[in-house]
């Protein structure tokens, strides 16, 4: 074998930082690259199991010497050359974060290596929900491999900075629709009755970072709203689902308008299980959606707008890894708000950003004691991404943006926003990379706006200043009084009104003002998740007993990770509906994905 530093060397200081440049990945840069990758896998419900091999590519033929893959969880059968020839390999003990290294020795000359292996039924990238879970009769599968998760599915060099392209084929039962986020090359079904199979392939030619590979298997059906754009849902839901969003082409129109053309051909959207635990998932070409955003009255878009800025800020310029998080984020929260902008108006804009600084404001109370999270460009060697996750990167990402389009110019900003998108399209950026470019395009930028606060202090930096409005400060006011607003005022609310006054109310507020909200406004019964979970909140902490079969039922009914945190967070905070938060949790753990489970039992522990 080649000469190689010894391990306990590698994990040195310097030699980390050269050779491993992303704290959440054993990928080497010292090592082959993978290009490409080739992945069978076969989807077996009962036993919780996908059977697989996957080829990687290599970007050049190995000189020879190891190769590190990221794994958790995966049982490893065989790793052989293109020939077939058995190649050795160590699979090293596991690390609380990374997982497990897979450590191949590669051949010299080698242009590729297989490896067959099993997932694990905990596998943290799979939910494998029982038909209960869902809308219909059968079983349904789907992953979630953003931040750190999809080497539980494939072994790979799990870091956005590495791209790759795939090919890949799905072997599910023949009653089922397999999904992936990639085009869609046909479906074979093999035999048939009840064993029968389907073998569905994909490929995707677009290079991504590993954490962008998504599957959905389970009884999906589609209903297209453009040429361009398909909705699939369970059959259930495909009409509710493909009216609330048929505002897909308009946003993708007025994306293009703004940030030029889209690069991943198709936009389709998939309406997921309750148990989603997010808003929306960015998948390029299948953007998941929570399917809380199906309020009947297209009132929660703006989440769709989100996940489709992100076929450009995110998905075409990528964080190189989770420390510059905010590059993803805060520049997709900036574009999504473009997008709202053009299509709803300034003035809801500035709502959207009025309620986003409400939600950072709350995030700085909670990491009161982790004041590092609090900061743009963060460390997080140790540090479990979806443990660091909260609003910073998002609002304070789109704050700094919006601090340097307000000191440069719209004009010049935009300019500036095209050639980050130009510069770095298909590749992987840092924070350095951002602020380079700003220097250079605009030299003393960075300087007039205090961009080293922004990005390396904590909080906000002293000299911002929050925007105001005539609408913002009549809702403010209010709030701060703690009164209930007068029914001529509250019938021109829009959502994102309703939803900043609920959030900057007294917690707890008097009953009797729960009281005149609910009889006035029946906030209990809204069908806009996000103010019934606002509106839940304010009156669990006020003890207005009314609303806990409505907190019960959403806690039953949702496993979005934004509206279970604030939902527990609120019970476990009064002494009288502590209990309740830990009955309801052992009732419905189950149900949630694992790691929002993780997350709520860490909440009411
Ligand atoms: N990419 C994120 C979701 C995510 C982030 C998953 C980190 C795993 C780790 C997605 O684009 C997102 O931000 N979703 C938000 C939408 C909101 C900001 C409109 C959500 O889920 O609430
Ligand atoms: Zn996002």
């Amino acid at each position: 074998m080649e000469s190689r530093t010894p391990p306990a060397l590698r994990f040195g200081v310097t030699w980390s930082i050269v050779a491993r440049p992303d704290p959440h990945s054993y990928a080497d840069d010292a090592q082959p690259r993978t290009r490409s990758f080739d992945w069978t896998a076969r989807v077996d419900f009962d036993a919780r199991v996908l059977t697989c091999a996957i080829t990687l590519t290599f970007t050049e033929p190995a000189a020879g010497g190891s190769l590190d893959l990221d794994t958790r969880g995966l049982a490893i059968d065989e790793v052989t050359d293109a020939s077939g020839a058995p190649v050795p390999y160590t699979l090293h003990p596991v690390e609380p974060i990374l997982g497990r290294r897979l450590e191949i020795a590669v051949p010299a000359g080698a242009a590729s290596i297989r490896v067959r292996y099993r997932t694990s039924p905990e596998a943290s990238a799979l939910q494998w929900l029982t038909p209960e879970q869902t809308l219909g009769a059968h079983p349904y599968l789907f992953s979630q491999c953003q931040a750190i998760h999809a080497r539980s599915m494939i072994p790979c060099q799990d870091t956005p900075s590495i791209r790759q392209t795939y090919t890949a084929t799905l072997d599910v039962p023949a009653e089922l629709r397999g999904l992936m986020a990639a085009a869609w090359r046909g479906r074979e079904v093999r035999g048939s009755g009840p064993g029968a199979r389907a073998i569905e392939r994909f490929e995707m030619p677009q290079p991504i970072p590993p954490y962008l590979l998504a599957v959905a298997v389970g009884d999906l059906v589609s209903r297209d709203v453009s040429e361009r754009c398909r909705v699939w849902a369970e059959p259930a839901q495909i009409d509710a689902a493909a009216w609330e969003l048929g505002v897909v082409e308009d946003q993708l129109r007025t994306a293009e308008a703004l940030f030029g053309p889209y690069d991943w051909e198709r936009c389709d959207l998939l309406v997921m299980p309750p148990s989603f635990p997010y808003g929306g998932m960015e998948n390029p070409r299948l953007t998941f959606l929570t399917p809380s955003l199906l309020a009947g009255d297209r009132s929660l878009v703006s989440v769709l707008a989100h996940e489709l800025a992100h076929s450009w800020t995110g998905n075409l310029v990528t964080n190189a890894n989770a420390e510059h998080f905010w590059l993803n984020e805060g520049f997709t929260v900036f574009a999504e708000r473009r997008i709202v902008e053009a299509l709803e108006g300034e003035e809801i804009g500035a709502l959207h950003a009025a309620l986003g600084y409400e939600r950072l404001k709350q995030a700085f109370a909670q990491l009161e004691d982790h004041p590092d999270l609090t900061r743009l460009r963060t460390h997080l060697a140790g540090v479990d991404p979806d443990e660091a996750f909260s609003a910073v990167p998002y609002e304070k990402g789109y704050l700094f943006l919006r601090a340097l389009e307000a000191a440069a110019g719209k004009e010049p900003f935009d300019a500036l926003l095209a050639a980050w998108l130009r510069d770095h399209r298909f590749g992987a950026a840092t924070t350095d990379d951002f602020l380079a470019l700003v220097e250079r395009a605009l030299p003393g930028l960075l300087g007039r706006v205090d961009a080293e606060a922004w990005v390396d202090g904590p909080a906000l930096p002293a000299t911002y200043r929050e925007p105001r409005s005539r609408r913002l400060d009549a809702v403010r006011e209010l709030a701060a009084k703690g009164a209930a607003p007068a029914p001529e005022a509250a019938k021109a609310w829009t959502p994102a009104e309703w939803q900043l006054y609920l959030e900057a109310m007294p917690k707890p507020s008097p009953l009797s003002v729960c009281r005149e909200l609910e009889e006035r406004y029946a906030l209990t019964g809204s069908k806009n998740l996000e103010i019934a979970v606002s509106w839940l909140v304010l009156a669990c902490e006020s003890g207005y007993e009314p609303v806990l079969p409505r907190a019960r039922e959403v806690l039953g009914s949702i496993g979005r990770m934004k509206y279970l945190k604030p939902l527990y967070r609120a019970l476990v905070k009064r002494a009288e509906t502590r209990d309740l938060a830990r009955e309801l949790f052992a009732l419905y753990r189950d149900r949630y994905h694992p790691i929002a489970r993780d997350m709520v039992g860490g909440l009411i522990a």
